[in-house]
């Protein structure tokens, strides 16, 4: 049977809220993943150094005793974040990375910054300590259409950002336009993007196919099938700007189906299957690894992880349709890739 062998992975875009959530969705990324960047944004989000490192206890409490599985953990941004606290996350190793929400772009972002001049201070001081920005880039303009708010995002906001901090190593995160790709491509290597399984996969199609699909619908919402080729050509060229952050992100059903749908999607139980079948369908098997387990570590100057996992060119028979959530009356609706998949996790 056809094997592919890879450096074990790590996941740099992940959500993996807290209580019995966390307990459900963590042993999907950790049995596959070395490392994974933890997003901030619980209620209320991660803004001191003293959250950071109670929350990484919380889920290094939930790993099996003979799990290696590393939480990298970030600081969310908001207006009266203070540099001094950037400043001990960074000397006490408790933040790999800080994240910014334009207030309002996102699943609770509420306390997201308002005005990036807000920050300017905190953005001077993780320049200097060499602490990674990891942005939303999307507008919260009502006056921008919701499929222009990367591409505005890059104009109005990331632009002068780089300008202004020259030496700031940034992370435009789960990009989904050509645009963002293109101008990803022509940046100094201090500059990367994550991008995720489902923008991979779908266009904004997928949103609307013979109805209303809430569990497609995640932010940035996916975009044209242009920019989904666009995306799929980063990834799997190899390029050292562009790896895998899975912006996996559990909400329960019923909150996905609902009048006012949460955004996100849940793909970590089956993104490497889903990789393997994109890599293979563009003939870039032999960059997947590169993608998944190479170019996130050299962005953040982390060694690869020592061992590997293996794939099998066979249909998966484990990868269920919902994850169950202790005391929920409904659980996690995993990501459905629009073809049947073709690769298995061995
Ligand atoms: O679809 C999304 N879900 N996009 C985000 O930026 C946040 C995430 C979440 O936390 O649910
Ligand atoms: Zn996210």
């Amino acid at each position: 049977m056809k094997t592919l062998t890879i450096t074990r992975p790590d996941d740099w875009h992940l959500h993996l809220r807290d209580g019995n959530v966390l307990q459900a969705v963590l042993p999907w990324t950790a049995n596959v993943y070395g490392r994974a960047i933890i997003m901030p944004n619980l209620k209320p989000p991660i803004t001191t150094v003293a959250a950071a490192d109670t929350y990484k206890q919380r889920i290094l409490s939930h790993l099996p005793a003979d799990s290696n599985f590393q939480p990298l953990m970030t600081c969310y941004l908001t207006d009266s974040l203070q540099p001094s606290e950037i400043k001990l996350g960074k000397e006490t190793g408790s933040f790999t990375a800080a994240k910014l929400y334009p207030a309002g772009a996102t699943t609770n972002s509420e306390h997201g910054v308002t005005d990036i001049k807000n920050i300017y201070p905190v953005l001077e001081m993780m320049q200097q300590v060499d602490l990674p920005l990891l942005i939303h880039g999307e507008v919260v303009d009502p006056a921008v259409d919701i499929f222009d708010r990367e591409a505005v995002f890059i104009e109005r906001v990331l632009t002068p950002i780089l300008a202004d901090f020259p030496e700031l190593r940034v992370v435009s995160e789960h990009i989904t336009t050509s645009a963002a790709v293109d101008f990803i491509s022509a940046q100094s290597d201090r500059v990367g993007a994550t991008i995720t399984t489902h923008h991979l996969m779908i266009n904004r199609n997928a949103i609307f196919q013979g109805g209303i699909r809430p569990h497609m619908y995640c932010l940035p919402i996916a975009k044209r099938e242009e920019h989904r080729l666009a995306l799929r050509k980063a990834a799997t060229s190899g390029n050292s700007h562009f790896f895998l952050g899975t912006d996996s992100a559990p909400h329960l059903t019923h909150l996905k189906e609902n009048d006012c749908g949460c955004a996100g999607v849940f793909n970590s139980p089956n993104t490497m299957e889903c990789l393997a079948q994109v890599f293979e369908e563009e003939d870039a098997l032999d960059q997947l690894e590169a993608f998944a387990s190479r170019n996130g570590p050299a962005f953040y100057r982390l060694p690869v992880n020592a061992d590997t996992i293996t794939l099998e060119k066979q249909a998966p028979d484990n990868i269920p349709a919902e994850v169950a959530v202790q005391d929920s009356a409904t659980g996690i609706h995993v990501f459905t890739p629009p073809q049947a998949l073709t690769w298995r996790m061995c």
